[in-house]
């Protein structure tokens, strides 16, 4: 196998696509394998090559460079995205880093400059993976006395309530229910959770983990702030580029850790599928998969579903949440179970009025509007956690964590 670095270019004017193979064949250690115009092309190219790096351009007609690098991230999480753009708005590109873009270059470049980032990205990429296949096969258990339940909440898609569901569940099971409860926003980035419940991420956050690992333990302990509900809460970092310094290792620790000093540990995965999260979603017991009446919510679950499957999630580990699930625009739910080719596990009605203002005053609406339907619907999904953890007998260590089948591996 060639030990060059292979490239998809995705530019939706020709002479772009042609200009940029030519620059790149000059290039000894790089191998262009694939050239294409939009975006759908872009992930049908990346589906079947799993190129190392894909160039996309950020402004093509339709399906754009964003929407195109979000699919990627599921369809071949192991290509690393380059965004080209004209724009250099800091707009594009925040978009573009949330979507799993890991780099941004601004048109014109030169050529030393664009093959800087693809060599960068590529063995950044490749020391990354390089780090998770042994540690996902062999994921940390420990084998001493009971432990807590890790519940993700995961989607592939931004903007289908996944944070507000996370934080409301935490807060149903810690002050409906009793049980300790600690949250975590592994939205590293542009976390939400700070704000929903009104807390500061300047006062403490998952930064205050990043210390030597001798005192990981007191650290991580150190680093939760209280919410008045009960819920102990991990913030995300208070800006967007120290989020970078928290490593996968960190993360396992920190998850690690609170499950043994809590019942349950809710995640709020970020909505891109990378090393982060990979790592939370294997460390824990369900995924909530959050989706929404919207064709491309439905579409990027069932997406996620094979992915699961492949990394050989058993079906049971998965949960199907339906977020505002009567507001169905021509879309019935059981047009959704058919094409997911399964049933949705828990539904959750859309109450704009009390899930806005709760969000805007930073309390959970479970905690001040109890008797809703949307929060009757979240205590549901809460008794069905505390069930599921009483039925997997809740303290057999490691009984879901079963090793993972090496999707990374493969490449070893
Ligand atoms: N069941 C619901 N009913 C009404 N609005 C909702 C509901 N769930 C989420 N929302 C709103 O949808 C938006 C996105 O929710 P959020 O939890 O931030 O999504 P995500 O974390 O998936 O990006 C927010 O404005 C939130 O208030
Ligand atoms: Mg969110």
């Amino acid at each position: 196998m060639s030990e060059r670095i292979s490239v998809v270019i995705v530019d939706d004017i020709p002479e772009t696509r042609e200009h940029l193979a030519k620059l790149l064949s000059f290039e000894p250690d790089m191998e262009v394998v694939g050239t294409g115009g939009s975006g759908p092309e872009a992930i049908e190219l990346a589906t079947r090559l799993h190129p190392d790096v894909v160039l996309m351009d950020v402004n093509m007609p339709g399906f754009d460079g964003i929407t195109a690098t979000e699919q990627l991230g599921l369809a071949s999480p192991t290509s690393a995205v380059v965004m080209m753009s004209v724009q250099g708005e800091s707009d594009y590109l925040r978009r573009s880093m949330l979507a799993g873009a890991r780099e941004f270059l601004v048109k014109p470049f030169t050529s030393d400059e664009l093959c800087a980032a693809i060599r960068q990205v590529h063995f950044r990429e490749k020391e990354k993976l390089g780090r998770i296949t042994p540690a996902g096969t062999s994921a940390p258990e420990s084998p001493e006395g009971p432990r807590g339940q890790v519940i993700s909440f995961f989607s592939p898609k931004g903007g289908v309530g996944r944070t507000t569901l996370a934080v409301n569940t935490a807060v149903a099971l810690a002050s409906g229910m009793g049980k300790s409860v600690a949250l975590v926003d592994a939205c590293l980035q542009f976390g939400d959770v700070g704000v929903l419940l009104n807390l500061n991420p300047r006062t403490r956050s998952v930064m205050d983990v990043l210390v030597e690992k001798g005192r990981a333990n007191e650290a991580i302990d150190a680093a939760l702030l209280s919410h008045s509900a009960g819920v102990k809460v991990m913030l995300a970092p208070p800006s967007p580029e120290m989020a970078e310094l928290v490593t996968v290792e960190h993360f396992r620790r920190v998850i690690t850790r609170l499950r043994e000093t809590h019942d349950v540990v809710i995640i709020d995965c970020p909505p891109i599928f990378q090393e982060h999260t990979l790592a939370v979603l294997d460390l824990s017991d369900l995924i909530l998969a959050v989706l929404t009446l919207e064709i491309t919510s439905i579409k990027n679950i069932r997406l996620f579903l094979e992915l699961a499957h492949q990394l050989g999630y058993t079906d049971d580990r998965v949960r199907l949440v339906l977020n505002r699930a009567d507001s169905a625009y021509g879309i019935r739910i059981a047009d959704v179970e058919g094409s997911i080719g399964r049933k949705i596990d828990h539904s959750v009605v859309s109450d704009g009025r009390k899930v806005v203002y709760a969000l805007n005053r930073g309390v959970p609406f479970v905690w001040s509007a109890q008797q809703a339907q949307v929060s009757q619907d979240i205590l549901a999904i809460a008794r069905s956690i505390v069930e599921h953890a009483e039925a997997s007998g809740a303290a057999a260590p490691g009984k879901s964590a079963k090793p993972r089948k090496g999707l990374f591996g493969r490449r070893a």
